[in-house]
């Protein structure tokens, strides 16, 4: 995993760097038109009757900017933010903590908020719906039951698994939205931004060919444009352009399509030991020596939404588009998935 260059989850090298080119205001925040569009109303409207902004929970594959959303929606309010993740708060007692340390109008943000256990969970409704947190003081039959105001905040929590979060959670969310892979366009203009805030030298054409291989996800974007740059300071006089970009991909492994040798095994492995599937998920998974939760949150989302693997009730098949990328000619008597699966696919897991 260490090697997976492409992969969309946080790595050591991204965090200081996801911090430097994250923006700060809305207006920076490329794409997601619609999203925008809407928050910059919800912002106007909490601020006009002077309350908190409504709670609000993102969900999206990793990279595509969740946590940098939970930061701008922060400034935007003029709030303070603190983060937690939901594995970090194991005891309700630990949410107090950090509730009780919020001022009025600042963010509580709670990444990876499909991992809360119960009882943190069953502390959180009240505090979401009433500002109001029971926390129980002792033990054994001397225990007490006391209740804290709490300021008015705002709580954004992000996940990864829309799916896996239980409904009376969802229900006291006012905000839900969803963010979405990201076209070309747009992560040309993310990679051209950022080679701004790096003092990067790069031409249309070198921006344009790092978008293209950046799986749709941002971090990607980011990562590969401080790959790329390294291999021009040694060859190249720093300049990025196409062909410094191709050849320095190439070297990394990252076909044009954004597919690094990983995604390939997994396509070549169901074309070559499954006729081209369906075949099930534990299967592929065993049979690519990976963790299937592995395959799930970080190989496949992409590949899907690629068009190159699509879901049926019986299992994964490959497209005729990952014939073609592969260069493998279709068994004509196979039946063929369609290119596309529709987002509501994506969202059974
Ligand atoms: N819409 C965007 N515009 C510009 N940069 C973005 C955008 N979305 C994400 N990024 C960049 O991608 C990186 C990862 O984003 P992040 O918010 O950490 O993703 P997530 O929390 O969803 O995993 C950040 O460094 C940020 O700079
Ligand atoms: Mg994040």
């Amino acid at each position: 995993m260490d090697e997976y260059i492409v992969s969309p989850e946080i790595q050591t090298e991204d965090r200081q760097m996801d911090y430097t080119l994250r923006p700060k205001e809305l207006k920076y925040f490329i794409g997601q038109e619609k999203l925008k569009e809407k928050l910059g109303i919800f912002f106007s409207a909490a601020k006009k009757r002077r309350e908190p902004l409504d709670h609000c929970l993102f969900s999206s594959p990793p990279g595509l900017g969740k946590t940098t959303l939970a930061h701008i929606i922060a400034y935007e309010m003029g709030g303070n933010i603190k983060s937690t993740s939901g594995p970090v708060l194991e005891r309700a007692g630990d949410l107090a903590a950090l509730l009780t340390n919020l001022a009025d109008g600042d963010i509580f943000f709670i990444d990876e908020i499909h991992r809360l256990n119960r009882a943190v969970e069953e502390a959180l409704y009240p505090a979401m719906e009433d500002y109001l947190l029971d926390i129980i003081i002792g033990q054994g039959p001397s225990a007490r039951n006391i209740r804290l105001d709490l300021p008015r905040f705002t709580l954004i929590g992000a996940t990864t698994k829309a799916g896996s979060l239980t409904s009376p959670l969802r229900e006291r969310f006012g905000i839900i939205e969803r963010i979405n892979f990201y076209i070309e366009d747009e992560l040309a203009s993310i990679v051209k931004r950022s080679s701004k805030v790096l003092n990067i030298e790069i031409d249309k054409k070198g921006t344009e060919e790092i978008a293209k291989r950046s799986r749709g996800t941002p971090r990607i974007a980011n990562r590969l444009l401080r790959r790329v740059r390294d291999f021009a300071q040694i060859k190249a006089k720093g300049i990025i352009t196409q062909l410094v970009a191709q050849d320095a991909l190439h070297l990394l492994e990252v076909d044009e399509k954004g597919l690094d040798s990983m995604d390939r095994k997994i396509l070549y492995t169901i074309i070559k030991n499954f006729s081209g599937g369906p075949v099930g998920l534990d299967t592929i998974a065993i049979a690519i020596n990976e963790e299937t939760e592995t395959v799930t949150d970080v190989y496949e989302p992409f590949l899907i939404q690629a068009g190159f693997l699509s879901r049926t009730p019986r299992g994964r098949m490959v497209t005729p588009l990952a014939y073609k990328h592969l260069n493998i000619v279709q068994p004509k008597h196979l039946f063929s998935a369609p290119e596309k699966t529709t987002q509501q696919e994506l969202d059974i897991s």
